[in-house]
């Protein structure tokens, strides 16, 4: 499985197919609302892993149910269930997909052909059991949890070993040890400007408001983009910084994120000035 993994990582032959279907979801979710509801913005967490529980575990259950008497219609019910919510996790996902890396975008893209395959199949299952033919539509039903099943073992490795929507920034953390670490001046800070500093070869980026300083982690949750060239923005009457590479936005005082495509919080410091110099330390 390993080597079919990293075969799929290097398939540049999926490009031409993936390449035209990331112009095509990104022309189609045009609103920038619509994507940050979809990325899973308002929740501070990726929406598509948690719409993913419904389908798979009406599928599963259906699974279960089939295998007892006198249970059709719970089972067609939970096929319907299953097929319908899948829908809109699906759409999470693909707006997800888009603003991934190639390599990324290449595991996702079997990955969403094998879910493809598997909404179908129940899609088939669900019309046999409407019409009566519960022997097929049990059969469509275990050949798509088959398919879902591929997809799913997909899915875990895209986020868990190549890092899709996982937080990159977190990991950092880790790597600053315990206690207060001065990081400047209070006087040489310009106000509302990004500078960047480092404690303990970590980069943090510091703003200064008034007599306030925030401190937060440079490197963008997303895919690591530099924080410390990005931009500031007011949205929504709070100071921003917008990451330059794919325009996600994160509140200066709070790191709470306000546009995707990151669906992550980028962490902040506890900060304090102590005789004139700014000090931060893990929160
Ligand atoms: S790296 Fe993608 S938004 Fe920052």
């Amino acid at each position: 499985m390993r080597e079919l993994l990293t075969k799929i990582e290097q398939a540049t032959g999926l490009d031409r197919v993936g390449d035209r279907l990331q112009r095509a979801v990104q022309g189609t979710l045009r609103s920038q609302r619509v994507r940050d509801a979809l990325h899973g913005v308002w929740l501070g967490h990726p929406l598509h892993p948690a719409m993913v529980q419904v389908p798979v575990g009406a599928w599963i259950s259906a699974a279960v149910v089939d295998l007892l008497p006198g249970q059709r219609r719970a089972a067609t019910a939970l096929v319907g269930l299953g097929t319908v919510s899948a829908l809109p996790a699906a759409a999470a996902g693909l707006n997800d997909w888009a603003t991934l890396t190639r390599d990324q975008r290449r595991i996702g893209l079997v990955h969403a052909a094998a879910n493809t395959v598997g909404l179908v199949l129940y899609a088939g299952s669900l019309a046999a059991r409407l019409n009566g033919r519960h022997g097929l539509g049990r059969t469509l039903s275990y050949l798509g949890l088959s398919a879902a099943g591929g997809g799913a073992y997909l899915g875990g490795h895209l986020a868990y070993k190549q890092g899709a929507q996982a937080s990159q920034s977190v990991s950092e953390m880790h790597l600053i040890s315990d206690g207060w670490h001065q990081v400047g001046d209070l006087s040489s800070l310009p106000r509302n400007e990004l500078v960047t500093k480092k404690i303990d070869d970590v980069s943090v980026i510091l703003y200064r408001d008034g007599d306030d300083v925030s401190v937060m982690l440079e490197r963008c949750p997303h895919q690591s983009g530099p924080l410390g060239e990005g931009t500031i923005e007011q949205i929504d009457g709070h100071a921003c910084v917008v990451c330059p590479w794919h325009g996600s936005a994160f509140r200066l005082d709070g790191g709470e994120v306000v546009h995707g495509p990151s669906a992550n919080d980028q962490v902040v410091l506890p900060s304090r000035v102590v005789s004139g110099r700014v000090e931060a330390r893990l929160p």
